[in-house]
C-alpha cells in the first residue's frame, strides 16, 4: 500500500479518520503535527508564538522530506496548511477531506473539548479569521488532491470504504 495522506481544513477530522483507517487496515497512522512537536519537543502553539509561523512552515518541509523517504504503507493525518509542501505528491496519495465550513465550525465549538482544541490551534483565532482562511484554501486543497471525498454528516466507516475503493486498497 502507497502512504494516504489526509489533507483538509483544521478541525475537519483527519486525526480521527487516520487512526480509524489504521486500524481498520492493520496498519499505522501518524499526524505531522505530532512528528513537528516530537522533533521539536515544543506544542505547536509554543512553535508558532516562539518562531513564528514561517518557521513553522519550514518544520512542515522537513518533515514531509522525512515522510517521503523513511515511511511506507502508513495513514498520514496532516495539519490544514501542510499541502503546501513542495514534494506531496512524493508522499503518497492525497486525499482532501471536504466539508463546508459552518459544518467544521460547529464540529468544534460543539465538541466536548472545544476550548482546548480553539487554544491548540494559533489560525483559528475567531469565526471571522477562520472563515477567511478556509476560502482562501478551498480551492488549494482541491487542485492538491488526487481523490476528494466530502465528510460532512457521514460515519467515519463509510469515508473508510469509500477511500478504500477510490485508491483500491
Ligand atoms: C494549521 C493547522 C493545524 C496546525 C497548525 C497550523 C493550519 O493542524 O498544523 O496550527 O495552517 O491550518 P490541524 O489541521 O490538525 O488543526
Amino acid at each position: 500500500m502507497r502512504n494516504i495522506l489526509l489533507i483538509g481544513f483544521m478541525g475537519v477530522g483527519k486525526g480521527t479518520l487516520a487512526r480509524a483507517f489504521a486500524a481498520k487496515k492493520e496498519s499505522f497512522a501518524v499526524d505531522t503535527d505530532d512528528l513537528i512537536e516530537s522533533l521539536t519537543n515544543m506544542k505547536i502553539k509554543k512553535i508558532f508564538k516562539k518562531r513564528g509561523e514561517k518557521y513553522f512552515r519550514e518544520l512542515e518541509q522537513k518533515t514531509a522530506d522525512w515522510l517521503a523517504k523513511s515511511v511506507k504503507d502508513t495513514i498520514i493525518s496532516t495539519g490544514g496548511g501542510f499541502y503546501k509542501v513542495n514534494n506531496i505528491k512524493e508522499i503518497g496519495t492525497v486525499v482532501y477531506l471536504k466539508a463546508d465550513f459552518d459544518w467544521i465550525f460547529e464540529r468544534i465549538t460543539k465538541s466536548k473539548n472545544a476550548k482546548k482544541k480553539i487554544a491548540k490551534r494559533p489560525l483559528f483565532k475567531s469565526y471571522k479569521d477562520a472563515k477567511k482562511l478556509y476560502d482562501q484554501r478551498a480551492k488549494e486543497y482541491e487542485r492538491v488532491a488526487d481523490i476528494v471525498v466530502e465528510v460532512e454528516g457521514k460515519e467515519l466507516e463509510d469515508i473508510i470504504e469509500e477511500i478504500s475503493q477510490k485508491v483500491r486498497i
